[in-house]
């Protein structure tokens, strides 16, 4: 038997490949960047044949930092970005536009059109999402609406939509020779288009929105063999056999496998899965009901999660376009120089706001501006404001399961920062996580596919390998912590209704 399993992480800025052992330890990994294009306020479009390229790219460069060759690997596993949509035309490979990323708000007419008859809850009861530029739906739309023969093409039977999971699975297993066209439940339950009971494509959305269905990839499981990589790729024939959405991937990964067990996990964005097992919970506080996972024949499992847009982006931001720190590191330098946020709050709401508003007329704001505020205040901000909009989703959850978290497990680029996630444990009042293996995304899809071939035999197997490193106890006292959320909730209100 092989002795490793590689997952593919296709994220919102980089491409991974990671190999990781029995112990689930990484063994060896490759990983690059690709552009973020911002064609105007509020587009964010990536070149998904860049994306596929890096994807190959990484695989070697993975393979060749372990010495290893296709023979030592038991089977592919793949997460992505989620919602990010590719529409490609079959006979060609080629993409017609760039795919459109989760982050963009573009489509936020098409969100109105459709919630004037029913408002934006018009579909939550099937699909547990309310309408909103994030997920997919949206993004197909505009692209068969606004790319120049697009419609016709779909119709005609010669378009394919796909996630990036089904983008790089596609072109893994042969592209225009032979690929296989396919998704897991956990990407499709970020389409808008998917029956959370039936894990089938909804017909009657479909035509509200104008998608022929011949457009939409087969709904798999997560964990199953879905076809083996095609012949003229350096894993030739290593079985692809795991497919979850990035943020389901780090809850499995976590090994929070079972109803009440949850995962934060700090990215691009910041996400809350709380796993509600095999029960469908509607949320009354503006979380979204998704799958979790669902691992062959077996009964899916679901969740309820609170998606914050805007994390380590921010701290990007801050890099990139207003030149404040040179490295996303020097953040939590500047951030530890002063003892407070000296009263400046940054609600970083670009792409409107996520959970639990849901409000896609808000845009940032920085407020709480003195002559005393410096840069030093405006990192401790740009931290803190990840874990406001944290707390404020745990508040969601704990009202939705009605019995309240007692810790969070966290994961994810910023957790390495220590003052980040003391004040974190501080907001919520309860003990904050971190794992050993925090590249839980990657580890969660090697688990799904390594499950599948027989390379891991159980969850119980895989909940063995999770162990904690570090934990961070909560310390401020509560009328500070009330004080603290006042202050912010202020601060979010004044970002609302901003778009004319
Ligand atoms: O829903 C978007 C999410 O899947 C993106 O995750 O880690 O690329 O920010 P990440």
């Amino acid at each position: 038997m092989s002795k490793y399993v590689i997952a593919i992480d296709q994220g919102t800025t980089s491409s991974r490949a990671i190999v990781f052992d029995h112990a689930g330890t990484i063994v060896s990994t490759g990983q690059m960047e690709h552009e973020q294009i911002f064609p105007q306020a509020g587009w964010v479009e990536h070149n998904a044949t860049e994306i596929w390229d890096n994807v190959r790219e990484v695989i070697a460069v993975a393979l060749a930092a372990g010495n290893l060759t296709r023979h030592d690997i038991a089977a592919v596993g793949i997460t992505n970005q989620r919602e990010t949509s590719v529409v490609w035309n079959k006979k060609t490979g080629v993409p017609v536009y760039n795919a459109i990323v989760w982050q963009d708000t573009r489509t936020q007419y098409i969100v109105e059109e459709l919630a004037a008859n029913g408002g934006v809850d018009r579909y939550k009861e099937r699909v547990g999402l309310p309408l909103a530029p994030y997920f997919s739906g949206t993004k197909v739309k505009w692209i068969l609406d606004h790319v120049d023969g697009a419609r016709e093409a779909a119709e005609a039977g010669d378009l394919l939509f796909g996630n990036t999971d089904t983008w790089v699975t596609w072109n893994l297993t042969g592209g225009t020779d032979g690929g296989v066209h396919i998704t897991d439940v956990t990407n499709a339950s970020r389409t808008m288009f998917m029956d959370l009971e039936t894990l089938a494509w909804d017909d009657e959305i479909l035509a509200d929105f104008g998608v022929p269905r011949s457009m939409l990839p087969e709904i798999k499981s997560s964990s199953e063999v879905y076809g083996e990589v095609h012949s003229s790729q350096l894993l030739r024939e290593v079985p692809i056999a795991g497919i979850l959405g990035d943020q389901q991937a780090a809850t499995f990964g976590q090994a929070a496998f079972g109803a009440g067990e949850a995962k934060n996990t700090y990215g691009t964005g910041c996400f809350l899965i709380f796993n509600t097992g095999e029960e469908i919970v509607r949320s009354k506080n503006g979380l979204l009901t998704t799958l979790g996972y669902k691992l062959g024949d077996a009964a899916p499992v679901y969740a309820l999660e609170g998606s914050i847009a805007v994390a380590g982006s921010l701290v990007q931001w801050l890099r990139d376009n207003i030149g404040m720190i040179a490295t996303s590191a020097e953040i939590e330098t500047l951030a530890a120089t002063v003892s407070d946020n000296g009263g400046v709050y940054i609600v970083p709401a670009f792409s409107g706001l996520f959970a639990p508003y849901w409000r896609s007329d808000a845009r940032g704001a920085i407020v709480g501006l003195t002559r005393y505020a410096n840069k030093n205040h405006i990192a401790r901000a740009a931290l803190e404001s990840t874990a406001f909009q944290t707390r404020e989703v745990l508040d969601a959850v704990n009202a939705d399961s009605g019995v309240p978290l007692t810790e969070l497990k966290v994961d994810g680029g910023m957790v390495a920062n220590d003052q980040l996630m003391q004040f974190q444990a501080d907001l919520l009042g309860v003990p904050v996580i971190r794992p050993k293996v925090t590249e839980t995304t990657a580890l969660g899809a090697a688990y799904a596919a390594g499950l599948a071939v027989g390379f891991w035999n159980d969850l119980g197997e895989l909940r063995a390998n999770w162990s904690e490193d570090k934990r961070w106890e909560p310390s401020m006292d509560t009328a500070e912590r009330e004080r603290q959320m006042r202050l912010w909730q202020k601060a979010v209100t004044r970002t609302f209704d901003w778009v004319d």
